[in-house]
């Protein structure tokens, strides 16, 4: 019970090189990406023409079979990784149009991540971790501090400022990635494979949060996963599969791709 990928809409806001169109419903709009690695015999078409399509206010999934291509096209919509062709915007700027500091600054301001691994600084304490994207934008350290704090509350370890990540369990070190990846008030979460290193129920408590924000007004959450204990969180679910997304599944098609998956 699949639905084809739907063509994406050509018509895309591209002009301004700063963020707009925040009330426009597309949050992401990537069209034909090509990605290689490598030379001759090593080479490896890693992305083979891929369009994604991801809107505001939505938690979307992008999943498929290991080596597919998820994590290189996150790394081309996050900027991180330049395509050899195709276009990215993300929320109205056209992010395949601006130069490596321009990305780099729009990065900063407008996108949180969250690893599989957590990717905590293990030298620098819980509110120092989570403060890093706000010092990185400009603010102060004790304004930003304090921003942490209320962070890591929300998250539910108040009281664990001072503590190193060490001292920490999995899931306890994931909800500090969380708090560090929305310290910033980003448009946009993207995360690879947020549950993948968790138990069960600490997957769900991770979920929680996720679809929690989620719902801040304008903001996209992307989450690459292969772990279909979480596919429900999902309004939306991209499958990939050799270097391109075939399927898009929501509503009906969405209740169904879920159902099959967790039978199998
Ligand atoms: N830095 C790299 N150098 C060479 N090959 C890579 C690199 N990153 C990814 N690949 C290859 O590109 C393909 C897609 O990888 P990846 O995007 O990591 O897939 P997924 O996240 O779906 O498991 C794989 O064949 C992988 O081996
Ligand atoms: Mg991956």
């Amino acid at each position: 019970m699949t639905t084809p990928f739907r063509s994406v809409n050509p018509v895309l806001p591209t002009s301004s090189p700063v963020v707009g169109n925040p009330s426009g419903g597309l949050a992401v709009g990537a069209r034909g990406i090509v990605k290689a690695f490598g030379v001759g015999d090593a080479r490896t078409l890693a992305l083979k023409g891929a369009d994604f399509e991801a809107s505001q206010g939505e938690l979307h999934l992008i999943v498929g079979p290991s080596g597919c291509g998820k994590t290189t096209l996150l790394s081309v919509l996050a900027g991180t990784l330049l395509s050899d062709q195709g276009e990215v915007d993300l929320f109205g700027t056209r992010l395949t149009g601006l130069s490596a500091s321009e990305v780099t600054r729009f990065r900063c301001r407008h996108i949180g991540f969250i690893f599989q691994q957590f990717n905590l600084i293990p030298t620098l304490s819980l509110v120092e971790n989570v403060s890093v994207p706000l010092l990185l934008n400009g603010t102060g350290r004790r304004e930003a501090e304090a921003q942490a704090a209320e962070r890591l509350r929300q998250v539910g370890l108040a009281g664990r400022e001072r503590h190193l990540p060490t001292q920490l369990s999995g899931g306890q070190q994931q909800r500090v990635a969380i708090a560090r990846a929305l310290v910033h008030e980003p448009r946009l979460v993207i995360c690879d494979e947020p549950t993948s290193a968790l138990d069960s129920l600490t997957g769900h408590q991770i979920m929680d949060l996720l679809s929690t924000a989620a719902k801040a007004p304008g903001r996209s959450v992307l989450i690459v996963t292969h772990d279909p204990r979480i596919y429900s969180y999902a309004d939306r679910i991209s499958v990939m599969e050799d270097g391109r997304v075939t399927h898009v599944h929501a509503g009906a098609s969405l209740s169904s791709f879920i159902h099959s998956e967790n039978r199998s």
